[in-house]
């Protein structure tokens, strides 16, 4: 674990307990305070698996696949069932994997969900750029689905190289885009790459442009332990000025940052699944994060299975949070974003952000990371890029562990993070 990561811990939850997992899990789930709620399925199935991705995922097998959106089908009703009526939620994402490819089924999934809840906010998908096809995206149009999400990572055949990935053809998914317009079309990128330079990264916006998308997504490259390639090449200091150059670029060009890696070219076209104060997430390796606890489900497909046909839960460890250790999540999340909401923290928490991290914030304010907008807490550039080398931090001592150990074994015995 490394050293400033114990150390922030230690300094903002205020306490030495560590982030404990354990094995005993809820069921029926505490929802109490859950509100604004957001829900996440993972779809854990690819044509082929990429090197470089950590995400808990296997090759497509038809008959597999048919039997886990059963799975996920259960499980959905098993949770839903513990109210009556439908739980009003902010947005659903499918995530993977490649959760195209059991596009025939996912309006099953959609309409099992809406018996539960009620999605005020819209559905989003991740696409392999394969998959974006005609049929499939009428499909998903059909079944609600207002915002995709398409995996590029890059047009340069470097990078691609590098990725082990074929290059998309931005004509041909433009015209694929034009034909099924959605709210929505944001296009990820990796950036950081061996050799990777900014021009590199000027050409993929241009031809993002040129496909249609309205939102980027740039994420730094993380070397997982777990995963074969490739391996880190540039500095913090090379990538603070890819940074720098590629978010002057955006600005230029009418972006406004939606988050650290995000930027949106009109207001309202953003495509994140992981920032909501609490979600439900349905499916293998899916988390849920509540207002005492953060749960994990298996990663392992068949244990995911196995749980469900005996009328359980396939949760593998919980976290239950200390007050402090809550909070501090949720500014991290909410850092990640870009913005924080005084008004947010205290109807979450029932206490005031000022009483609970003014100190933090105002040394924050004075090393030029934060400023103050209206009411709100905002991040600078400076800021960002200080948020970026922690999450670095972050991903590599609490996200490499528990999802390498969770890659081993299907219900570990617990973990302290
Ligand atoms: C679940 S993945 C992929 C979605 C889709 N299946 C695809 O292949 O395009 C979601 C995103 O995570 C990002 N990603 C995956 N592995 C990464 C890594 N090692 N470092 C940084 N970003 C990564 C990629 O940009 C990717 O599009
Ligand atoms: S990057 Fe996408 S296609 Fe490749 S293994 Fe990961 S989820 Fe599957």
């Amino acid at each position: 674990m490394s050293i400033p990561i114990t150390a922030a811990r230690m300094w903002l939850t205020r306490g030495t307990s560590p982030f404990r997992f354990t094995p005993h899990y809820d069921q029926p789930l505490p929802l109490e305070g859950a509100r604004p709620l957001g829900l996440y399925v993972h779809i854990p199935f690819c044509r082929t698996l990429c090197p470089f991705c950590p995400y808990c995922k296997v090759v497509f097998e038809e008959e597999l696949a048919q039997a886990y959106l059963n799975g996920l089908l259960n499980e959905i009703h098993l949770v839903g069932s513990q109210w009556a009526g439908r739980r009003e939620v902010t947005s659903l994402y499918f995530g993977g994997g490649s959760p195209a490819l059991l596009a025939s089924r996912l309006g099953e999934v959609i309409a099992a969900l809406e018996e539960h809840f009620i999605i005020t906010d819209g559905i989003g998908v991740e696409f392999h750029p394969r998959d974006v096809t005609p049929d499939t995206l009428s499909l998903l149009q059909g079944a609600g689905v207002t915002r995709i999400c398409i995996g590029v990572q890059s047009f340069q055949p470097l990078s691609l190289q590098s990725l082990c990935r074929e290059r998309p053809d931005p004509q041909i998914l433009g015209q694929t885009l034009a034909a099924v317009p959605f709210h929505t079309v944001s296009a990820d990128f990796i950036f950081a790459l061996p050799g990777q330079t900014f021009d590199h990264l000027r050409r993929d916006i241009l031809l993002a442009e040129e496909m249609g998308a309205n939102h980027l997504a740039f994420y730094p490259f993380i070397d997982f332990s777990f995963t074969p390639g490739p391996s880190q090449a540039l500095s913090n200091g090379e990538k603070r000025a890819l940074l720098d150059q590629l978010t002057a670029f955006l600005r230029e060009r009418g972006y406004v940052r939606d988050s650290i890696w995000t930027f949106a070219r009109q207001p309202g076209k953003g495509y994140s699944s992981m920032t909501r104060t609490h979600f439900l997430g349905f499916g293998c390796s899916a988390t849920t994060l509540l207002q005492g606890q953060f749960k994990v489900n298996t990663f392992s497909i068949s244990a995911y299975l196995e749980r469900l046909s005996q009328g359980k839960l396939p949760t593998a460890l919980t976290c239950r949070f200390t007050p402090r250790q809550r909070m501090v999540y949720d500014l991290f999340w909410r850092a990640y974003t870009t913005r924080i909401s005084p008004s947010e923290f205290e109807s979450c928490f029932g206490r005031s952000l000022d009483g609970a991290y003014g100190l933090e914030l105002r040394l924050a304010q004075a090393m030029g990371w934060l400023r103050r907008e209206g009411e709100d807490w905002v991040l600078t550039d400076q800021g960002a890029f200080r948020f970026h080398v922690f999450e670095g931090y972050y991903t590599l001592s609490y996200i490499d562990r528990m999802w390498g150990l969770m890659g081993r074994e299907a219900f570990p015995a617990g973990m302290d993070l």
